[in-house]
């Protein structure tokens, strides 16, 4: 071991003992419970009460962001380096596969120059840290040979002193938590090593359910993936029959000169081929990241358009169609193309639920809120309803209760239209009676058009 650099002899992963005071760091002679900057006057010592309450509380912090790795490893890293009042801290998991350490979160600037780093298996002080299972206080990095200094380098920090613990769960390595520099030119004590391994105890509870959780979606999400391939598959064969049926026609009909048979194939193939170029139009829309091309309009004019552009398929189906503008609606700024696509998305959708029943309405509105400068598209039908468990599949991708005849990506792209404009949409349906969705969109002066 590197002179200046101690080590506790503690096991890792043990409950925090307040009061326990044998101390590597005491008896290596450094001052513990000496405080001076951020958080001086709260007393010192293993026993410090106050700590360990604080310690608690940051547990708790954590603990509710099991669902989302990320956000999990942020948190731990911000309360870790908060508990022992450090700079900075950092978070190594433990890749099984390849014996590694990996950062999956780098905070700071050099963030992502830093998550390319991997540290073999004692490799470094948080490698040293994970192979042997216990805590390394470093009290001068600059002295010692082990400290990595890659990841100083990627993140431009200057480490100075710096304690290692590993995370360990029933004996499985979880990974490593360092936090480093002791804020106001202070050392790390005994005291922080005690709670920094309360701290990755906790963390590593907290991590290994996160994991756990990851892997439970990542399959879920396959099992997503197989039926929108079924499903989109589906649909797209019943276009390209009617593209290859309506083709053969023409065929026939060439060499014998049948206009009669060619003018009735002709729409159909033409109707196909719509279909299927808004199909992958759809699918591009939906997996696009996108900012709303801002254009002065007005959401009356909008609706308007899109109920004339549904009357005669409406009519079709004997659904009556009904526009009510709001007079007091003001010209805004807003995707005049992509708002149009949510509203005949929606009107779309309630014609089919309505389609052919008696009394069939759909009833397209629109209502300014001048309080909460705000405006809202409304889409009511009184069709077949919506039973609660399919609402809540809806917004999904590919999700479609209408089999070959349905894409399942309206209300998908739908929504993301809406939130795209930092607005938000609502459902209200009740079986048997009808559907009401409710787009809310902020109204922003025409001037926050985009030039
Ligand atoms: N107004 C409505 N009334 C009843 N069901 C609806 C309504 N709007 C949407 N749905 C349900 O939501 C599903 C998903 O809609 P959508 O994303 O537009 O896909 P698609 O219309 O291609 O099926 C529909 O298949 C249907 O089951
Ligand atoms: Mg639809």
């Amino acid at each position: 071991m590197n002179a200046h650099g101690q080590e506790t002899g503690q096991a890792a992963g043990q409950a925090m003992a307040p009061g326990r005071g044998s101390s590597a760091a005491q008896a290596n002679g450094h001052a513990v419970g000496h405080r001076g900057g951020p958080g001086a006057g709260r007393g010192a010592g293993s026993s410090d009460p106050a700590r360990v309450v604080d310690a608690l509380y940051r547990v708790n912090n954590f603990l509710a962001q099991v669902n989302d790795l990320h956000a999990l490893l942020e948190a731990i890293m911000n309360e870790s380096k908060a508990v022992v009042e450090a700079e900075a801290s950092s978070c190594l998991l433990y890749d099984e596969a390849t014996n590694e350490l990996y950062f999956e979160v780098a905070l700071g600037e050099k963030g992502d120059q830093v998550k390319e780093i991997r540290l073999p298996m004692g490799t470094g002080i948080a490698g040293q840290c994970a192979q042997e299972r216990r805590t390394l206080v470093i009290h001068d990095v600059s002295q010692d040979p082990r400290h990595f200094k890659q990841a100083d380098e990627k993140s431009q920090f200057q480490t100075r002193n710096l304690l290692a613990t590993p995370m360990v769960r029933s004996d499985k390595l979880i990974g490593v938590l360092e936090v480093l520099n002791k804020t106001g030119q202070r050392d790390f004590t005994d005291d922080d090593v005690q709670i920094i391994e309360f701290f990755a105890g906790q963390a590593a509870i907290a991590i290994e359910n996160a994991l756990l959780i990851q892997s439970n979606l990542r399959a879920e999400r396959l099992a997503a993936v197989g039926q929108a391939v079924a499903g989109i598959s589906h649909y797209a064969k019943n276009i390209l029959m009617g593209i290859k049926g309506s083709a053969s026609l023409i065929d026939m009909a060439l060499p014998k000169n049948d206009m009669n048979m060619i003018r009735q194939a002709w729409p159909v193939l033409q109707r196909n081929n719509n279909k299927i170029s808004s199909l992958v139009q759809d699918m591009l829309t939906y997996s696009k990241e996108r900012e709303p091309d801002l254009a002065p309009g007005n959401l009356n004019t909008v609706i308007e358009e899109a109920v004339e552009l549904y009357r005669e398929s409406a009519t079709k189906v004997n659904v009556v169609l009904v526009c009510e503008a709001d007079p007091a609606m003001p010209d805004s700024a807003f995707d005049v193309s992509h708002i149009t696509d949510a509203i005949t998305n929606l009107i779309g959708n309630s014609i089919d639920a309505s389609a052919d029943k008696p009394g069939a309405t759909v009833r397209v509105s629109t209502v300014y809120q001048p309080d909460k400068k705000m405006m809202q598209a409304i889409v009511a039908d009184n069709g077949s309803g919506i039973p609660p468990e399919i609402q809540k599949k809806i917004f999904e991708p590919f999700f479609s209760t209408k089999g070959g005849k349905g894409t399942g990506l309206g209300l998908a792209i739908t929504r993301k239209i809406v939130r795209e404009h930092g607005g938000s949409i609502e459902l209200h349906s009740v079986v048997g009676e009808g559907t009401t969705f409710t787009i809310t969109l902020p109204a922003r002066p025409p001037e926050d058009a985009n030039l």
